[in-house]
Protein backbone atom coordinates (compact mmCIF):
# COMPACT_ATOMS: atom_id res chain seq x y z
CA UNK A 1 0.00 0.00 0.00
CA UNK A 2 1.00 3.48 -0.69
CA UNK A 3 1.37 6.36 1.21
CA UNK A 4 0.69 10.05 -0.40
CA UNK A 5 0.72 12.97 1.58
CA UNK A 6 -2.43 16.08 0.75
CA UNK A 7 -0.39 19.14 1.08
CA UNK A 8 1.26 21.22 -0.52
CA UNK A 9 3.25 22.61 2.28
CA UNK A 10 6.66 22.15 1.52
CA UNK A 11 7.77 21.73 5.10
CA UNK A 12 4.85 18.87 5.82
CA UNK A 13 6.24 17.27 2.32
CA UNK A 14 9.57 17.48 3.90
CA UNK A 15 8.67 16.44 7.16
CA UNK A 16 7.06 13.20 5.55
CA UNK A 17 9.60 12.26 3.20
CA UNK A 18 12.19 11.91 6.30
CA UNK A 19 9.64 9.83 7.66
CA UNK A 20 10.78 6.92 5.29
CA UNK A 21 7.43 5.93 4.25
CA UNK A 22 6.01 8.45 1.24
CA UNK A 23 5.44 7.34 -1.79
CA UNK A 24 4.31 10.36 -3.25
CA UNK A 25 2.03 13.97 -2.70
CA UNK A 26 -1.57 14.75 -4.38
CA UNK A 27 -2.42 18.62 -4.30
CA UNK A 28 -5.29 20.25 -5.67
CA UNK A 29 -6.33 23.91 -6.21
CA UNK A 30 -7.26 24.16 -2.79
CA UNK A 31 -4.42 23.24 -1.13
CA UNK A 32 -2.76 25.35 -3.58
CA UNK A 33 -4.34 28.57 -2.62
CA UNK A 34 -4.05 27.36 1.22
CA UNK A 35 -0.29 28.01 0.96
CA UNK A 36 -0.96 31.42 -1.00
CA UNK A 37 0.80 29.87 -4.40
CA UNK A 38 -0.94 32.00 -7.00
CA UNK A 39 0.09 33.18 -10.62
CA UNK A 40 1.07 30.29 -13.40
CA UNK A 41 4.99 30.69 -13.21
CA UNK A 42 4.93 30.52 -8.96
CA UNK A 43 2.46 27.87 -9.37
CA UNK A 44 4.79 25.58 -11.62
CA UNK A 45 7.92 26.98 -9.15
CA UNK A 46 6.12 25.43 -6.39
CA UNK A 47 5.54 22.20 -8.20
CA UNK A 48 8.89 21.48 -8.99
CA UNK A 49 10.01 22.53 -5.42
CA UNK A 50 7.73 19.55 -4.29
CA UNK A 51 9.10 17.13 -6.90
CA UNK A 52 12.79 17.79 -5.58
CA UNK A 53 12.05 16.99 -1.64
CA UNK A 54 9.75 13.70 -2.58
CA UNK A 55 10.65 10.08 -4.27
CA UNK A 56 7.43 9.16 -6.36
CA UNK A 57 4.35 10.54 -7.83
CA UNK A 58 3.29 14.24 -7.36
CA UNK A 59 -0.15 15.01 -8.46
CA UNK A 60 -1.03 18.16 -9.94
CA UNK A 61 -4.12 19.58 -10.98
CA UNK A 62 -5.65 21.06 -14.05
CA UNK A 63 -7.87 23.97 -13.93
CA UNK A 64 -9.55 24.35 -17.13
CA UNK A 65 -12.50 22.71 -17.72
CA UNK A 66 -12.55 22.19 -21.53
CA UNK A 67 -10.50 19.22 -23.62
CA UNK A 68 -8.14 21.63 -25.09
CA UNK A 69 -7.10 23.59 -21.47
CA UNK A 70 -6.97 20.29 -20.51
CA UNK A 71 -4.71 19.04 -22.36
CA UNK A 72 -2.95 22.45 -22.55
CA UNK A 73 -2.02 22.73 -18.93
CA UNK A 74 -1.62 18.74 -18.46
CA UNK A 75 1.03 19.21 -21.42
CA UNK A 76 3.05 22.21 -19.59
CA UNK A 77 2.77 20.15 -15.77
CA UNK A 78 3.60 17.24 -16.82
CA UNK A 79 7.03 18.23 -18.93
CA UNK A 80 7.85 19.62 -15.81
CA UNK A 81 9.43 16.81 -14.06
CA UNK A 82 8.72 13.20 -14.62
CA UNK A 83 7.41 12.74 -11.20
CA UNK A 84 4.11 14.61 -12.07
CA UNK A 85 0.97 13.17 -12.90
CA UNK A 86 -2.05 15.34 -14.45
CA UNK A 87 -5.00 15.54 -12.26
CA UNK A 88 -7.91 15.81 -13.97
CA UNK A 89 -11.80 16.18 -12.99
CA UNK A 90 -14.22 13.21 -13.60
CA UNK A 91 -16.01 14.95 -16.00
CA UNK A 92 -16.62 14.35 -19.80
CA UNK A 93 -14.34 16.09 -21.42
CA UNK A 94 -11.80 15.10 -18.43
CA UNK A 95 -12.44 11.47 -20.00
CA UNK A 96 -11.44 12.42 -23.01
CA UNK A 97 -8.19 14.43 -21.34
CA UNK A 98 -7.39 10.78 -19.53
CA UNK A 99 -7.50 9.15 -22.77
CA UNK A 100 -5.16 11.63 -24.63
CA UNK A 101 -2.53 11.30 -21.75
CA UNK A 102 -3.08 7.84 -21.66
CA UNK A 103 -2.35 7.38 -25.38
CA UNK A 104 0.74 9.64 -25.07
CA UNK A 105 1.80 7.07 -21.94
CA UNK A 106 1.62 10.46 -19.38
CA UNK A 107 0.43 9.25 -15.78
CA UNK A 108 -3.00 11.10 -14.62
CA UNK A 109 -5.21 10.96 -11.34
CA UNK A 110 -9.02 11.66 -12.10
CA UNK A 111 -10.05 13.38 -8.73
CA UNK A 112 -13.54 14.15 -7.65
CA UNK A 113 -14.97 10.49 -7.68
CA UNK A 114 -17.67 9.52 -6.06
CA UNK A 115 -19.58 6.76 -7.63
CA UNK A 116 -18.71 3.86 -9.21
CA UNK A 117 -19.71 3.88 -12.39
CA UNK A 118 -17.14 7.55 -12.22
CA UNK A 119 -14.21 5.15 -11.21
CA UNK A 120 -15.09 2.48 -14.38
CA UNK A 121 -15.23 5.00 -16.77
CA UNK A 122 -12.00 6.74 -15.52
CA UNK A 123 -10.34 3.27 -15.69
CA UNK A 124 -11.74 3.01 -18.89
CA UNK A 125 -10.49 6.06 -20.06
CA UNK A 126 -6.79 4.60 -18.89
CA UNK A 127 -6.35 6.44 -15.65
CA UNK A 128 -3.51 6.23 -14.01
CA UNK A 129 -5.26 6.48 -10.37
CA UNK A 130 -8.94 7.31 -9.45
CA UNK A 131 -9.44 9.16 -6.23
CA UNK A 132 -12.51 8.40 -4.75
CA UNK A 133 -13.22 10.89 -1.59
CA UNK A 134 -14.18 9.16 0.66
CA UNK A 135 -13.87 11.72 4.21
CA UNK A 136 -16.13 13.79 2.04
CA UNK A 137 -18.81 11.06 1.32
CA UNK A 138 -19.23 9.70 4.95
CA UNK A 139 -19.51 13.93 5.78
CA UNK A 140 -22.91 13.56 4.16
CA UNK A 141 -24.14 10.57 5.77
CA UNK A 142 -22.80 8.14 2.97
CA UNK A 143 -20.57 5.19 3.00
CA UNK A 144 -16.95 6.55 1.36
CA UNK A 145 -14.74 2.72 2.61
CA UNK A 146 -18.03 0.82 1.12
CA UNK A 147 -16.64 3.24 -2.24
CA UNK A 148 -13.91 1.45 -2.09
CA UNK A 149 -15.35 -1.84 -1.68
CA UNK A 150 -17.27 -1.44 -4.79
CA UNK A 151 -14.19 0.11 -6.93
CA UNK A 152 -11.61 -2.83 -5.89
CA UNK A 153 -14.16 -5.45 -6.98
CA UNK A 154 -15.32 -3.62 -10.62
CA UNK A 155 -11.60 -3.63 -10.82
CA UNK A 156 -10.56 -7.32 -9.99
CA UNK A 157 -13.31 -8.44 -12.00
CA UNK A 158 -11.45 -6.57 -15.15
CA UNK A 159 -8.09 -6.86 -14.08
CA UNK A 160 -7.36 -2.85 -14.62
CA UNK A 161 -4.49 -1.73 -13.94
CA UNK A 162 -5.98 1.72 -12.82
CA UNK A 163 -4.64 1.94 -8.95
CA UNK A 164 -7.19 2.67 -6.06
CA UNK A 165 -6.22 6.57 -4.24
CA UNK A 166 -8.99 6.78 -1.07
CA UNK A 167 -8.30 10.23 -1.13
CA UNK A 168 -9.86 12.92 1.20
CA UNK A 169 -8.58 10.37 4.40
CA UNK A 170 -9.12 12.14 7.56
CA UNK A 171 -7.71 9.68 10.79
CA UNK A 172 -6.12 6.88 11.40
CA UNK A 173 -8.79 4.18 10.79
CA UNK A 174 -9.47 5.42 7.28
CA UNK A 175 -6.27 4.35 6.58
CA UNK A 176 -6.55 1.14 8.19
CA UNK A 177 -9.86 0.10 6.54
CA UNK A 178 -8.19 1.38 3.25
CA UNK A 179 -5.80 -1.27 3.56
CA UNK A 180 -7.95 -3.78 4.66
CA UNK A 181 -10.51 -2.92 1.96
CA UNK A 182 -7.40 -3.73 -0.31
CA UNK A 183 -7.12 0.48 -1.67
CA UNK A 184 -3.66 0.62 -3.28
CA UNK A 185 -3.30 4.24 -2.11
CA UNK A 186 -4.44 6.38 0.80
CA UNK A 187 -3.55 10.47 0.54
CA UNK A 188 -3.91 12.47 3.75
CA UNK A 189 -2.73 14.67 6.03
CA UNK A 190 0.32 13.77 8.19
CA UNK A 191 -1.04 13.93 11.44
CA UNK A 192 -3.39 10.91 10.40
CA UNK A 193 -0.04 8.94 9.29
CA UNK A 194 1.74 10.07 12.33
CA UNK A 195 -1.32 8.76 14.45
CA UNK A 196 -0.61 5.15 13.20
CA UNK A 197 2.14 5.06 15.20
CA UNK A 198 1.03 5.80 18.35
CA UNK A 199 -0.69 3.66 21.31
CA UNK A 200 -0.62 4.62 24.80
CA UNK A 201 0.55 0.83 25.94
CA UNK A 202 3.76 1.56 23.75
CA UNK A 203 4.30 5.08 25.95
CA UNK A 204 3.84 3.76 29.22
CA UNK A 205 6.17 0.63 28.41
CA UNK A 206 8.77 2.60 27.23
CA UNK A 207 8.48 4.80 30.12
CA UNK A 208 8.72 1.65 32.67
CA UNK A 209 11.94 0.12 30.26
CA UNK A 210 13.62 3.43 31.15
CA UNK A 211 12.54 3.73 34.38
CA UNK A 212 13.98 0.34 35.14
CA UNK A 213 16.78 0.76 33.27
CA UNK A 214 17.67 4.08 35.30
CA UNK A 215 16.78 1.92 38.70
CA UNK A 216 19.10 -0.69 38.01
CA UNK A 217 22.14 1.69 36.39
CA UNK A 218 21.74 4.10 39.26
C1 LIG B 1 -7.37 14.39 -3.22
O1 LIG B 1 -6.56 14.30 -4.10
C2 LIG B 1 -7.81 15.65 -2.63
O2 LIG B 1 -6.76 16.57 -2.72
C3 LIG B 1 -8.14 15.54 -1.18
O3 LIG B 1 -7.88 14.25 -0.65
C4 LIG B 1 -9.40 16.18 -0.75
O4 LIG B 1 -9.51 16.05 0.63
P1 LIG B 1 -10.51 16.91 1.52
O5 LIG B 1 -11.88 16.37 1.36
O6 LIG B 1 -10.00 16.73 2.92
O7 LIG B 1 -10.40 18.33 1.03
Amino acid sequence: MKFFIDTANLAQIKEAQDLGVLDGVTTNPSLMAKEGITGQANVLAHYRAICDIVDGDVSAEVISTDFEGMVREGEILAALDEKIVVKIPMIKDGVKALKYFSNKGVKTNCTLIFSAGQALMAAKAGASYVSPFIGRLDDISTDGLGLIESIRLIFDNYAFDTEILAASVRHPMHIIECAQIGADVITGPLSAMEALMKHPLTDIGLAKFLADHAKANG
